[in-house]
């Protein structure tokens, strides 16, 4: 696992400024924001060594190396889903690689269902925090105490600082943020009416099939997070109704711009 790890960051290394300290993970029709980054340079992830290649549609695989904010950062455009069969290593073996390049920062966004009934699709939820319920932990195995602990501490998955600064931006700016809790699961079904109450009852806001597993590995490796949740659909008694890949990607593209404005924002003033 280092090994390979190693060879992927020394393959990555030279095409990557050295003061890159953030990483941004762009979630299901959420790609736009990589055309804010300036000054780019993209590397497609068949080319890097030991990189998982994504298989979704919606979802083009490839490093953005660029500006965003003023910033240098890394950006991925697509990512790799559980439920494609990648197993968790894979789904987190970018952001081991973030890590290893020395980022602080992981940004992240994806697509995901509302079960607060206050929620309305095309909000935007900043993650305070999350429930994992994937089968599978991407920390399961072999500890490496280069990477990071072993039983790491998850009391601020989701860096309060971070948040505090998106809330701020947002308020200046009257766009209108949520807050919740986002539950993981594995899909690729969308719930049931049961399972989507079951989320809320737990203590869920959100649901979604990502970002719980990015999550962990950059909390293991001590980087800081920052994620948002696009609500593409409710999860709301009484408002459920049949739900596709397409409407999801539909309903991110169209509240995409206000995230995208709001993570740049943050970027800038860190
Ligand atoms: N459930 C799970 N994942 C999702 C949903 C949902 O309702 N919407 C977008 N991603």
């Amino acid at each position: 696992m280092l090994k390979t790890l190693q060879e992927t960051v020394s393959f990555l290394r030279p095409q990557i400024p050295a003061e890159t300290k953030i990483g941004v993970i762009l979630g299901t029709g959420l790609g736009d924001l990589a055309n804010s980054i300036t000054d780019k340079h993209e590397i497609f992830y068949e080319t890097i060594p030991h990189f998982p290649v994504s298989t979704v549609e919606g979802h083009s695989g490839k490093l953005i190396v660029g500006k965003l904010g003023g910033k240098p950062v890394l950006a991925m455009q697509g990512r790799f889903h559980f439920y494609e069969g990648y197993d968790m290593k894979q789904v987190t073996y970018p952001v081991r690689v973030m890590q290893l390049l020395g980022f602080e920062y992981l940004f992240v966004s994806n697509a995901a269902g509302g079960m607060n009934g206050s929620f309305r699709i095309g909000d935007i939820m900043l993650i305070e925090d999350h429930i994992n319920l994937f089968p599978e932990h991407p920390l399961r195995g072999k500890n490496f105490a280069e990477l990071g602990t072993r039983f790491p501490d998850m009391s601020e998955a989701y860096d309060k600082k971070l948040r505090n600064l998106a809330t701020s931006i947002a308020e200046k700016n009257n766009i209108k943020l949520q807050y919740g809790v986002y539950v993981g699961t594995q899909g690729p079904t969308f719930e049931t009416p049961a399972e989507y109450y079951y989320f809320k009852v737990i203590g869920g806001d959100a649901v979604g099939m990502s970002t719980v597993p990015e999550v962990i590995v950059a909390r293991h490796g001590g980087m800081k997070v920052l994620a948002f949740s696009i609500i593409t659909d409710l999860g709301v008694l009484g408002k459920i109704v049949e739900v596709s890949h397409e409407e999801v990607q539909k309903a991110a593209k169209i509240a995409q711009p206000k995230m995208a404005f709001i993570m740049e924002e943050v970027i800038k003033q860190l």
